[in-house]
Order: C-alpha cells, then sequence, then structure tokens
C-alpha cells in the first residue's frame, strides 16, 4: 500500500517525521531526561568503536564518526563490510565492533560481524529488521523503528539510523565525561524538535520537483559537503546514481582542487549540502572556484547561508535553520527528494532501479 503516493519511496521519504518521532519515543521517553537503551553499554570500558556497514548505512557510520569523536572524544575506526572482512584488521582489546544495517542480512556485513565475534569486547548493531541475522548475532541490536522499508534506495531507514547513532554518541559522551547535564539537556531538546523539523523540511518538494527538471538533463552531477555532511554528499549522490542513472560523486568540498574540479564545466551541475555553520566560509570559496570556471551551483542552505552566498549561485533550496548537530540528518531530506524527483522526470523505475536487490544477501 502505497498510502496515496506515487511511488514507495515517495511514501517512505514522506514518512519519517512520523517514525522519527516512533524511534525518539522509544529512546527518549515522554518526561525522561535520560537515553533509555534496551541494555547498558559501558562506554568508559572501551578505548575504540570500529563502525562496519554497506553503501547507505555505511554512509550513516560516516556522519557517526563526527559525532562519536567530537562529543564523546572516542576514537572510531570506519570501513565497509566488504573490504573489512578480507582486509583481516587487528581488534585490539576494549573495541567495540558497531554494525549497520537495515536489512539485517547483509552477507558481508554478517561476515564482518562474524569476524569480529570473539575478538572485539562487545558486538553491538542498529539494525531494522529485529529478527534479522545480524540482529541475533550482536551482543546488543539497537532497534531503528523504522517500519518496513520497500524501496529499494533507503530514506527512512537512513535518518532511522542517523538518530540510534546520535543519542548513542551522547550516552557514551555522557558516560565518559565529555558533556556536561546542560549541554546534554540542550542536545536531547534539539533531538526532540526533530519531527517538527522534518516536516518543515519536506516543503522543499515542490521546488525540488521544478529544479530536478533541468537536472534530469545532465550527464555527471557532482555533490559537496564539509565536516557531518561530507557523507551527505557522497549519499546524495548514491541516491541519484541508484534511482535516476545519472552519474554523480560525493566529495568533501576541500578535495575539489585535487582532481574533481577538472570535471567542472556549464553541463555539470554542483550540489553544496552546507548549512550556515563554522565551516561556510570555506565552502563559500570552494563555490566561487565553480562559479570562476562556469559550473552551475545549487546550494543547499538555511536563509542566512543563502543569504551569505551572494549571487551568482545557479539554484537554491531553502531549508530550516537546524543545529550543526543535527544537521545532517534534516538533509538527508534535500538529498532524498533531489534523487527522487530527478528519477521521476526520467521516468525510470524508483522503487526496483535496475541491477539492484533491497538485500544483497550474497557477496
Ligand atoms: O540492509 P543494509 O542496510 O545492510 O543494506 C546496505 C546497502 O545495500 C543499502 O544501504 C544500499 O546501499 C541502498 N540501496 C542504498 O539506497
Amino acid at each position: 500500500d502505497k498510502g496515496g503516493h506515487r511511488h514507495f519511496m515517495a511514501k517512505e521519504i514522506a514518512e519519517q517525521p512520523t517514525v522519527l518521532a516512533d524511534a525518539i519515543s522509544r529512546y527518549l521517553p515522554a518526561g525522561a531526561d535520560d537515553i533509555v537503551l534496551p541494555e547498558a553499554i559501558d562506554f568508559t570500558a572501551i578505548d575504540r568503536l570500529t563502525m562496519v556497514a554497506c553503501g547507505t548505512a555505511f554512509y550513516a557510520c560516516n556522519v557517526a564518526k563526527y559525532w562519536f569523536e567530537q562529543l564523546a572524544r572516542l576514537p572510531v575506526e570506519i570501513d565497509v563490510a566488504s573490504e573489512f572482512r578480507y582486509r583481516e584488521p587487528p581488534v585490539p582489546k576494549g573495541t567495540a565492533a558497531l554494525f549497520v544495517s537495515q536489512s539485517g542480512e547483509t552477507a558481508d556485513t554478517l561476515a564482518a560481524l562474524r569476524y569480529c565475534a570473539g575478538k572485539a569486547d562487545r558486538i553491538l548493531s542498529v539494525v531494522n529488521v529485529p529478527e534479522s541475522s545480524i540482529s541475533r548475532e550482536s551482543d546488543l541490536a539497537l532497534p531503528i523503528h523504522a517500519g518496513v522499508e520497500i524501496g529499494v534506495a533507503s530514506t527512512k531507514a537512513f535518518t532511522c539510523q542517523l538518530l540510534v547513532l546520535a543519542l548513542l554518541a551522547l550516552e557514551a559522551a555522557r558516560q565518559r565525561g565529555e558533556i556536561t547535564a546542560g549541554e546534554l539537556q540542550d542536545r536531547l531538546e534539539d533531538v526532540r524538535a526533530l519531527p517538527g523539523l522534518l516536516n518543515q523540511a519536506l516543503t522543499i518538494g515542490d521546488p525540488v520537483e521544478r529544479l530536478s527538471r533541468d537536472l534530469a538533463e545532465a550527464r555527471d552531477i557532482l555533490f559537496l559537503g564539509r565536516g557531518a555532511m561530507y557523507p551527505l554528499a557522497l549519499e546524495g549522490a548514491l541516491k541519484l546514481k541508484e534511482i535516476s542513472y545519472i552519474h554523480a560523486e560525493g566529495y568533501a568540498s576541500g578535495e575539489l582542487k585535487h582532481g574533481p574540479i577538472a570535471l567542472v564545466d556549464d553541463h555539470v551541475p554542483v550540489i553544496v549540502m552546507a548549512p550556515r555553520d563554522a565551516l561556510f566560509e570555506k565552502t563559500i570559496s570552494n563555490m566561487q572556484e565553480v562559479m570562476a570556471r562556469g559550473g552551475r551551483i545549487l546550494l543547499v542552505s538555511d536563509a542566512k547561508g543563502i543569504k551569505s552566498a551572494g549571487d551568482g549561485v545557479w539554484r537554491t533550496i531553502q531549508m530550516p535553520d537546524v543545529s550543526a548537530f543535527l544537521a545532517p540528518i534534516l538533509y538527508a531530506i534535500p538529498a532524498q527528494l533531489l534523487a527522487y524527483h530527478t528519477a521521476v522526470a526520467k521516468g525510470t523505475d524508483v522503487d526496483q532501479p535496475r541491477n539492484l536487490a533491497k538485500s544483497v544477501t550474497v557477496e
């Protein structure tokens, strides 16, 4: 049942405020001041976290690395499961291993988990399907409560994975004494405000639909982001290529001049995911480098960011203001909607893109 939407993907994008609110209520019950986990995790007993996943779930790990390192000062190693399992990395004492998977059945992620079993101090997982293999074989599985996800392109599972990882990072920060009680309550307030912000962000659907008709003409598209928005650039590019078959790449903004800028001309739209944060000025200079070469910038930012970017930007998508902490969750919405509307404009099979399976149970 597509609930009145044209595709499951559209329904799953639109469901995000509701499913996030549900997931928040499980981990942050109304009236509680603390994060409630299904079982305790002692973050003072571990020295490092190894996070492993594939595809979009791997990009959620990329975002979470910023959170765990910045908030909890916990060193994080991340890798894609297909590399991790054959690299056979050392797993030093004091390592917790965390696997992220919507389906809980991805072959490479499961193999990476089995490699860590008996080596890591604790095997954790962040999963959507509670009865899945990855869930069962973990010491502690944290459900994301996204509900069934049917579209091959992962949408609500990504934002729910991010939510659970954000709360885990805050819990780690609290236990490790890296955050004051007041700061923690401020962050939890940010989390509680998320469903409302997601609802606001979804109103960009119409403008995104209009500009996606132009994007659908492109052969190549670049996505740029800095800090925790860099993984969002990767996610935006993956979503777009998966369902619209347009070649897209995500880069860290600062990497532009180390190669990819050679691709830029007036045929290559460059989508910049950049809320006005501490790194915004640096992103502006990257945009100027693109514009000086005739590149067309699509800036996804808040009102202040769009204002300070000035003239010369090809198109803008205005997002609500959001804390730097939770911007990666909110900016998933434009990443998803840009891919969705571009694919619809091209007339591709959005829910069942060619060559792809929802769950990759063979390597
Ligand atoms: O079920 P999983 O989360 O383990 O799946 C991982 C990837 O196969 C998945 O995220 C894939 O990249 C999606 N199609 C992305 O939209």
